[in-house]
């Protein structure tokens, strides 16, 4: 199928289907915030337990969406036997083998020295990277999102002891089973050059990573931080959305600012780097599998025309 039929549209569907419908080298760089492998979501987004546990936050029986993941993060408190061991690592496996079969599509698509850049938890970057790397890709570099957060979650020992009656719980005060999460990891993956930055450049536009930064008037280092949050928006009830000034920068970073030059992200959920690339004005192309996800990107997009 010819790549203008992609063009500037959100395709409903499994990603691993639609990305093999499109043309090899296209495609200019891809930002994508992929399922992190949490216990409730897992990679195929369990939709009901979204649903049951969203239910529970609005009615305020939970103040989060979110407990005791990811796995093996030591969130929780729980067992941890050698069964929870041997499970957590075949699902990280799983989890890695997964990757790899959308990264083997991005490759073929994308054009030599396209970069790509994969949002994950601190935890599971390194297996992110791993996959890329089979599939033909070059780590380049991880960046740091830094975010606000509160305090660490997970087990609080002082607070668990006291539950449980023990004696002296509070010589325990401050011990976590976690550290408080203060960062996302950007994982940046290229594909491999043709010969050198500048002869890639010269034949595909694409390869290099734009360095100036005029908000502070110096170099973008890869730490991102000081990222405004979005307005709070009642029609996007979408459980992970990224900041549209976060997603901005990571495209103007990695892809030249021209017509002709296309980012997909094929985790669109409610559309933010549609309407990144949209504000910036580059073409795009989004997969999304749920559609109650599309039709929200849909209406942002609808939404952000019409201001126009
Ligand atoms: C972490 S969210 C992305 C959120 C997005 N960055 C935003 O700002 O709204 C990941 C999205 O991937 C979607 N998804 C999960 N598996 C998919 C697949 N195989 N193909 C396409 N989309 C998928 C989920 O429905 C979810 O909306």
């Amino acid at each position: 199928m010819k790549i203008d039929n992609f063009k500037n549209k959100i395709i409903t569907g499994n990603c691993l289907n639609v990305l093999k419908k499109i043309p090899d080298e296209s495609i200019a760089g891809c930002i994508t915030d992929p399922p992190y492998n949490y216990e409730f979501i897992g990679k195929d987004w369990n939709q009901y337990e979204i649903e049951r546990r969203m239910e529970k936050v609005n009615s305020k029986t939970s103040s989060t969406l979110v407990k005791n993941i990811p796995y093996g993060s030591g969130l929780s408190g729980g067992v941890r036997n050698k069964r929870w061991y041997e499970k957590n690592r075949k699902n990280i496996l799983e989890y890695r083998e997964w990757v790899k079969t959308w990264a083997k599509e991005l490759y073929r698509i994308l054009k030599p020295g396209a970069y790509v850049m994969v949002f994950n938890s601190t935890r599971t970057s390194a297996h992110i990277q791993v996959a890329f790397e089979d599939e033909g890709f070059y780590a380049r570099d991880t960046i740091v999102w830094r975010r606000q957060s509160g305090i660490p979650k997970g087990l609080n020992a002082e607070k668990k002891l006291e539950k449980m009656g023990a004696k002296n719980p509070e010589i325990w005060r401050g011990w976590h089973s976690a550290l408080r999460n203060e960062w996302e990891a950007i994982t940046v993956i290229q594909k491999p050059l043709i010969n050198s930055y500048i002869n890639t450049l010269t034949l595909y536009g694409v390869g290099l990573l734009k360095t100036e930064n005029e908000e502070i008037n110096g170099f973008q280092s890869n730490i991102i931080e000081n990222i405004k949050r979005d307005s709070k928006n009642n029609t996007n009830t979408h459980i992970t959305i990224k900041p549209l000034q976060l997603i901005e920068k990571l495209i103007s970073m990695s892809i030249p600012i021209h017509k002709n030059n296309i980012v997909i992200d094929p985790f669109l959920g409610s559309g933010t780097t549609a309407v990144a690339a949209k504000n910036l004005g580059l073409e795009w192309i989004g997969i999304e599998i749920n559609p109650d996800y599309v039709k929200i990107a849909e209406e942002r997009i609808r939404i952000m025309e019409q201001s126009i």
